[in-house]
């Protein structure tokens, strides 16, 4: 039987397997991260990262359905220090991504100069896309007057390789508008898409929300945001410069699922609501289940088949 390649690249950056946690997700504490590095997952993203060590929205501010996750996390994190000290400490053999989501662009600049430094950080997440913050109530992501002067001032000293995860976009004019700008720029990947924002959960018999931060509204992840992630991968494969990659997130729970993903143009996968239910064992299950369809398809590689979507026929 031909040996089927489930390994990737992002810009050169080399993934064993094209499957990751997404930021947020398990990968706060030492334990979590240490779980990580040992998992068969292709690379670790950290939770995204402030300056100094944040507690986060009042708990409870996660909770999950059969076909999704409301989270109300609010960067809770120990502070960028904590981060690079932990991946200073450990050996290493896959690629870290470390994810950073400032209060502000000053301390987005910052955290980037800081990461700079480190030998054990692969890549640089920019999340700009985080839907929770009470102090903040426009995301970057959100807010295009801004965004290309905040990633041209990044550019003028960043040497890492930096992508950015990006909020779901629900109209084409503005994913054509983000990817023309970020065109202008050697951003190395984006990641796409952060949970939609704004969402409410309800328990019916207690006729109440579910989570306690800001009125219980929160992002929505998991299974049923899997058609918005799927179109945005899409449009950004169409707009984006071919040479950046697209990391897909969002509703993936199978290997059926990434195979859509990657169909759309995704070059890997990063998975949150569903990891947090089972754990790293994940990994495998998902790798097994990717081989099954591409076996079944005769496909012995991720590119035979990326970005390949068809009109209906
Ligand atoms: C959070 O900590 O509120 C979630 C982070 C994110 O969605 O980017």
């Amino acid at each position: 039987m031909k040996k089927i390649d489930t390994s990737t690249s992002i810009n050169g950056i080399k993934l064993p397997l094209c499957i990751m946690n997404a930021s947020g997700a398990l990968c706060s504490t030492n334990k979590e991260l240490s779980n990580l590095l040992n998992s068969s997952s292709g690379g670790v993203v950290t939770k995204s990262c402030t300056y100094k060590s944040r507690k986060g929205n009042v708990l409870p501010r996660y909770f999950e359905w059969d076909l999704g996750s409301i989270n109300s996390m609010g960067l809770p994190n120990y502070g960028i220090d904590f981060y690079l000290n932990f991946l200073e400490k450990k050996t290493i053999d896959k690629p870290i991504f470390l994810s950073i989501s400032g209060l502000s662009e000053e301390e987005n600049y910052f955290l980037i100069q800081k990461a700079n430094q480190s030998s054990k950080v692969t890549a640089i997440e920019l999340n700009l896309s985080c839907p929770n913050l009470i102090e903040k109530e426009n995301m970057l992501g959100y807010d295009f007057d801004k965004i290309s002067n905040f990633i041209e001032n990044i550019f003028k000293f960043n040497k890492k390789p930096l992508g950015i995860k990006l909020p779901p976009y629900f109209q084409d004019i503005h994913i054509k508008n983000v990817a023309s700008i970020l065109n202008q720029f050697p951003i190395f990947f984006i990641t796409c898409i952060n949970s939609l924002p704004n969402g409410l959960f309800i328990d019916t018999n207690k006729e109440s929300v579910v989570i306690r931060p800001k009125g219980g509204f929160g992002g929505i992840g998991g299974a049923i945001i899997k058609p918005f992630a799927l179109a945005n991968i899409h449009k950004f494969y169409t707009y984006l410069r071919k040479d950046i990659p697209i990391i897909g997130c969002g509703g993936i729970s199978s290997g059926k699922d990434i195979f859509e993903h990657i169909l759309c143009g995704a070059s890997a996968v990063q998975i949150g609501t569903q990891f947090m239910k089972e754990g790293v064992s994940i990994f495998k299950r998902l790798k097994k289940e990717l081989i099954f369809i591409l076996e079944k398809k005769n496909y012995s590689s991720l590119n035979s088949f990326k970005g390949k979507l068809k009109n209906f026929q």
